[in-house]
């Protein structure tokens, strides 16, 4: 692709969001809306405060909401800083960096063996798909620490859950995947889905270790179906039986302690030589098409065919509830919360019920809600799942600063037997068109969600370009930016909220509309997560075909990062820059905030700035982190400690 146009600042080159739109809907976009409320001076005043007046005025009528500026000190009651940390310089160095002070260290990277006795991971990709079944999967993504035991030792001890999202297949394969074999289809779904795998601090470091709750679910571990679409429905009647998760980008994880693996990108794995194949409208919507994302397993393996096995598409794009602490537990996909490309599932609790945010990330898509129909207590004292019987609700976004959510209820609103609706089944089932018929607002790349302790709500929207609007100065939004909104009351189960900007990504040199100081620029932010002192955590995803340049206005932000946010001064810094071709996913800390766990998700991919890796050179780009001169790039998770032992952030 072509990236050598000339860049101008406040312009950008013709620009590639991972997605293209898929939604044909004419639903007004989000930049529209952001059009009609802010005079383009304003803009350019200031981008981060072009929202400001409607979502704090809205304060004083939805109720004053609590200011992060300061937590107390657990230990000395003191109040700590939420922002304590020298910032680290953007880099475009094959390395990853953490602040003066703390320290980094590399845990369970791509290939490590889930147990002792496990095959150990050859550096020449030789493993079988056997081997890297019993083996910590590919490109690790959402995570979570489910501590072992109370207090210190729940510290010190625990379960790491995590999402393997897909994998590179130069990377994968000892010979690279120019010819397609059924091996080669097994060892990637084996190094799909999710890791459980406990791990403990021993002598000053963290390791794995072994024990009964260790396991790998991947992309043929054997599924339920629960909610609205039952198992029975004639629409998952497939070749085979229900089985896999793919695409496993953020997660979540409910108040009871399970995890839930959020599929995304599922539709890139089916495709189809049968050239008189063409997508259903409810295919296309979801971006079914006859090549996939290059994939190719349909060559092989006719389960990923969809003219051979079209119903086995729609097994895909649910939220898959896996209990860690049962690991003869077989995984549930959860119905009632929707069929798009989820990405994250983030709870919080109103009222006693269970309030679940989810992202669909595609360019012009949305965001979505699900509350549980009562209490998560009583429905479970029940033996209800709260994830089986609720309402999901979409986004939608008004000019005046207001917004609403819209039920996806059969029955109410256009998704009537008249309009050729069934049943409540099939507006999960289609979910996205459901979502378009009642007039949702769409949205540049909706990614992680993130509750606030005063329970404010913010997204990432990562990038997008959802269609020509000549009045936004966001058009194109190779950036991102962040959105944040209050429920009414204060009440996370509500159906009318006040929203704003949180900040508009970018570089100032490239587009005069960001506010960012030097230390702070920053673009494409995906992760987002707020520790329990309310400090906002703000991971980058810049794709591969821009990381890196100046084509792209994106050469002095450069490698992906991670950096932290005070949400009420909007004070931003950077924490962490991860190595070449990667992306920083995932973050949880221990209970006593004092380790905290990211992933390093695909180093060494094919970059337009480094290259692209091939099966005689995986190093083009990369060889985090073991820069082993006969080895390859890994994606791992990382630990990082403050050298005093001090609390992350700090
Ligand atoms: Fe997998 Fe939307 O990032
Ligand atoms: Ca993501
Ligand atoms: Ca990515
Ligand atoms: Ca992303």
């Amino acid at each position: 692709m072509s990236v050598d146009r000339e860049v101008r600042p406040g312009t950008f080159p013709e620009f590639d969001p991972d997605d293209r739109s898929s939604n044909p809907s004419g639903n007004r976009p989000f930049r529209d809306v952001l059009a009609a409320r802010v005079s383009r001076r304003d803009v350019l005043r200031g981008g981060t405060v072009v929202a400001a007046a409607s979502f704090l005025g809205a304060a004083g009528v939805l109720g004053q909401a609590g200011q992060a500026v300061a937590a107390p000190s657990p230990t000395s009651g003191r109040r700590r800083p939420l922002l304590g940390f020298p910032p680290v310089p953007t880099s475009s160095a094959d390395a990853l960096t953490v602040p003066d002070g703390y320290v980094a260290q590399v845990l369970i990277p791509w290939g490590t063996p889930i147990r002792s006795s496990g095959p150990a991971w050859r550096k020449d990709a030789s493993n079988t798909a056997a081997e890297q079944a019993r083996q910590i999967g590919m490109h690790h993504d959402g995570m979570h620490f489910f501590p072992l035991g109370h207090g210190r030792t729940g510290n010190r001890r625990g379960l790491l859950v995590l999402n393997h999202e897909y994998t590179d297949r130069t990377i994968l394969y000892a010979d690279g995947d120019a010819v397609m074999t059924q091996e080669k289809v097994n060892k990637a779904l084996a190094a799909h889905g999710v890791s459980v795998v406990a791990i403990a601090l021993v002598d000053g470091s963290w390791q794995r270790v072994d024990s009964r709750f260790n396991r790998r679910i991947t992309g043929t571990t054997p599924m339920r179906f629960s909610g609205p679409v039952r198992a029975s429905h004639p629409a998952l009647q497939a070749n085979n039986p229900p089985m896999g998760t793919l695409n496993n980008c953020s997660h979540g994880v409910t108040p009871w302690g399970t995890y839930l693996a959020c599929e995304e990108n599922w539709n890139g794995y089916f495709g189809t030589e049968d050239s008189s194949w063409e997508p259903t409208p409810e295919q296309a919507r979801y971006g079914v098409s006859a090549a996939g994302f290059d994939y190719r397993w349909h060559l092989v393996d006719p389960r990923f065919d969809v003219a051979v096995n079209p119903n086995e598409l729609n097994r895909f794009g649910w939220m898959t509830e896996i209990d860690p602490f049962k690991p003869n537990s077989r995984p549930v996909k959860r119905t009632a919360l929707g069929r798009i490309k989820h990405e994250s599932a983030t709870f919080t609790e109103s009222r006693g019920r269970v309030v679940v945010y989810s992202g669909d990330d595609q360019d012009g898509d949305y965001l979505y809600k699900y509350v549980s129909s009562a209490p998560w207590r009583r429905l479970r004292a029940q033996g209800k799942s709260p994830l089986d019987h609720g309402t999901l609700y979409v986004a939608r976004f008004d000019d005046d600063g207001t917004g609403r959510w819209l039920p996806l209820r059969f029955g109410t609103g256009p998704l009537t037997a008249a309009n050729g609706w069934q049943d409540q089944a099939d507006v999960l089932l289609r979910t996205r068109l459901a979502a378009d018929a009642v007039g949702a607002t769409p949205l540049d790349r909706p990614e992680w969600v993130a509750v606030h302790p005063n329970n404010d709500v913010y997204v990432t929207l990562t990038n997008g370009t959802s269609g020509p609007t000549p009045v936004n100065p966001r058009d194109p939004n190779p950036y991102g930016h962040i959105i944040r909104w209050r429920e009414q009351s204060g009440d996370n189960t509500a159906t009318t909220f006040a929203w704003d900007i949180f900040v508009l990504a970018g570089d100032p040199a490239y587009d005069p509309s960001v506010q960012l100081d030097e230390e702070d620029i920053f673009g494409s932010p995906d992760g987002l997560w707020f520790d329990p002192d309310g400090r906002l955590w703000i991971q980058t995803d810049i794709s591969n075909s821009s990381q890196n340049l100046a084509s792209r206005g994106y050469d002095r932000i450069a490698n992906n990062q991670m950096l932290a946010a005070n949400p009420a001064t909007r004070d931003i810094r950077r924490f962490l820059v991860g190595p070449r071709g990667c992306e920083i996913t995932g973050v949880i800390t221990t209970p006593d905030q004092r380790t905290m766990f990211i992933n390093v998700q695909h180093p060494g991919e094919a970059t337009t700035a480094w290259g692209t890796p091939t099966p005689e050179n995986p190093r083009a780009v990369s060889n985090w982190p073991d820069f082993d001169p006969a080895g390859r790039p890994r994606s791992a998770t990382v630990v990082i400690r403050k050298r005093d032992g001090g609390v992350i952030g700090t």
